[in-house]
């Protein structure tokens, strides 16, 4: 067996001893040089020296970097994807080239881990207009060991390494180590360019001979590099003779603790193995991210949403198993004190900090997840009983398997379900989303919200279903109340209308008194009972003015607006709709008051 430890040590040891010197490992955040949100391959952070600047630690480098791919996140819960991994790299800068390195490689396989020469398969470019074939790496491939018949030719789309959607960056093609994980081929064609999962690739060499111009041009680098990486967790995996990367020490340990504490066996549960990877990875990479020297916590942008995104993800799996909430934090724990707290000591002395911010997404996502799978569970069966009624009046019916852009940024805006979640949920219903819908309905959300923080709501229904037009009424009238009470200074800092409630934002730093509240809601409902009409004009913005409508003013001249008038209790410039009059509103009532932010107010209020 060998450990984690040991293997690390073992590929810095190989390549030192053969001049090689350990720059060590850099933030798993990109710096914004390449573009790239994450660092996702240990050369990355070498880009200039690649491209000929020269390295204070010399020509040749090697490291055991850590990255973050997220690409691949729905097929994390197999046997062998992870979203953070550690890539043991080597890198010559214009030094050693295909010679050295072809033989080294093998050289670290055979001896150094006692892979079996004769199963060691390796893949080349096979050329195309832009390159040509690379026979000089497969020649030397043989020279070293590789048997001729476990060497193939493959085309660029495999066999060719450059950073996506970059320009200026070194890129070449590449020489890919494959080895079997057991031997029994699917069928006599079973190679490696077979996918049933017999063949995982488990290293890299690129040979970094061009740098990449527009349009995928390609110039010859001054100076040839070698670009090495090996999948530290495949290769840890492979030499421990296991086929399954959670038998690794990377992960015994936390898929044990899960065992433990759901009582279900990893082994005899496929649905709950499922979820048990994805927790241990998806709680790895969050450790990594927010411990990392320039960390960051969850957030709905950039970084800081992918990283809420595997949080809740993994908190959504946690739910599943049944699991306590504490228990995301043993797991972060286990990483941090077992199993990284040699190669990462930073995540030890950012113990605190890390289980505090886990903590903290967890307990936030944990109060609303219940409700909004619920809230997705009613969105299924309404458009279950759609399909049965339709189906029954029409044969030819075809089932509609959408769920609305507006459904999911619901579950998105009320129950902080990422999109990729609701996608998640609805795939295993058999179900899609409508992606565009969805942006449509945030980029309004995020228009409204724009103008509401300008002072005034000024666009239509963040839904114009008639609870929603109730509450929209119900708005204006709560305005008029606030403002009534406490002077015309008072206005909208915010607004959000959901069928079941009405939620609003004002301008009073200080907490409102039950006194007052019973008064506010006293005013709105006294005006719902005088049953006023709810009258709409269409008129130039100055002569909205001159009738005293509040909204923003910064539009203009001549511009027509919309202004709905309320008796003499209300008008604002409003995209309505609105009710026709205020006894359609029932009974208003407040159900909460609040601080939003530093001088804002915030009341949540409901109709009967
Ligand atoms: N940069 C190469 C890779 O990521 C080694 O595969």
């Amino acid at each position: 067996m060998i450990t984690s430890k040991e293997l690390r040590k073992k590929w810095l040891d190989f390549y030192e001893k053969r001049g090689h010197v350990n720059i060590g490992a850099v933030s798993l955040l990109g710096d914004g040089t390449t573009g790239v949100m994450f660092n996702v391959a240990g050369m990355q952070p070498l880009m200039p020296y690649l491209l000929g600047k020269k390295h204070p630690a010399g020509k040749r480098l090697c490291n055991v970097q850590g990255c973050i791919r997220t690409i691949d996140i729905d097929d994390i819960g197999d046997s062998s994807h992870c979203s953070f991994f550690e890539m043991m790299g080597n890198w010559s800068l214009g030094d050693y080239f295909k010679k050295e390195k072809t033989a080294w490689s093998f050289e670290f396989l055979t001896k150094e881990l006692g892979f079996d020469k004769n199963k060691i398969c390796a893949t080349v470019f096979a050329g195309d207009e832009n390159a040509p074939r690379d026979e000089e790496t497969a020649r030397l491939l043989q020279e070293v060991g590789v048997k001729k018949e476990n060497i193939f030719y493959l085309p660029k789309s495999d066999n060719w390494w450059e950073l996506e959607g970059t320009v200026g960056t070194p890129c070449g093609p590449d020489n890919e180590w494959f080895y079997p994980r057991h031997d029994n081929p699917c069928s006599e064609h079973c190679d490696v360019t077979c996918d049933c999962g017999r063949w995982v690739e488990i290293g890299n060499d690129v040979y970094m001979q061009y740098k990449k111009l527009e349009g995928n041009k390609y110039v010859e680098l001054e100076n040839k590099n070698v670009d090495t990486g090996f999948g530290f967790e495949r290769l840890l995996m492979y030499v421990n003779g296991l086929t399954d990367m959670y038998k690794t020490d990377l992960f015994k340990d936390v898929i044990e603790y899960l065992q433990q504490e759901s009582q279900i066996d990893y082994e005899r549960n496929a649905e709950a193995r499922k979820a048990m990877r994805i927790i241990a990875d998806h709680i790895r990479t969050s450790v990594m991210l927010i411990g990392d020297k320039n960390g960051i916590v969850p957030s709905n942008v950039g970084a800081g949403y992918i990283l809420r995104r595997l949080m809740r993800r993994a908190i959504r799996y946690a739910r599943q198993l049944n699991l306590s909430e504490e228990s995301l934090n043993n797991v972060a724990k286990i990483y941090i004190e077992k199993v990284y707290n040699e190669a990462y000591p930073l995540l030890l002395e950012k113990e605190e900090y890390i289980l505090s911010e886990i903590s903290k997404e967890v307990a936030k996502f944990s109060k609303v997840v219940d409700d909004g799978i619920k809230e997705f569970e009613k969105v299924i069966s309404g458009l279950e009983r759609k399909n049965q009624f339709m189906a029954q009046k029409d044969p030819n019916f075809v089932e509609d398997k959408t769920i609305t852009g507006k459904a999911a940024f619901r579950l998105y805006d009320t129950f902080g379900f990422p999109i990729e979640m609701t996608k998640e949920l609805a795939r295993e219903k058999g179900y899609v989303v409508d992606e565009k819908g969805f942006n449509e309905a945030f980029k309004h959300h995020q228009e409204v919200s724009k103008q509401s923080e300008k002072g005034e709501f000024k666009g239509g229904l963040a839904d114009s279903s008639y609870e929603c037009t109730r509450l929209h009424t119900a708005t204006h009238l709560l305005l008029a109340a606030l403002r009534k009470m406490f002077g015309n200074d008072v206005h909208q800092c915010g607004s959000n209308i959901t069928p079941e409630r009405l939620r609003f934002d004002f301008n009073i730093d200080r907490k409102l008194t039950p006194e007052e509240l019973a008064a506010i809601e006293n005013e709105v409902n006294n005006n719902i009972k005088k049953a006023i009409d709810v009258e709409f004009y269409e008129l130039p913005i100055e002569k909205a003015k001159e009738m005293g409508a509040t909204g923003i003013f910064d539009d203009k001249y001549g511009e027509v607006v919309k202004v709905y008038k309320i008796g003499d209790v209300s008008i604002e410039m409003c995209g309505g709709p609105h009710v026709k009059n205020t006894s359609e509103l029932n009974k208003f009532k407040i159900v909460k008051e609040e601080s939003s932010s530093a001088g804002v107010r915030r009341i949540k209020a409901v109709l009967e």
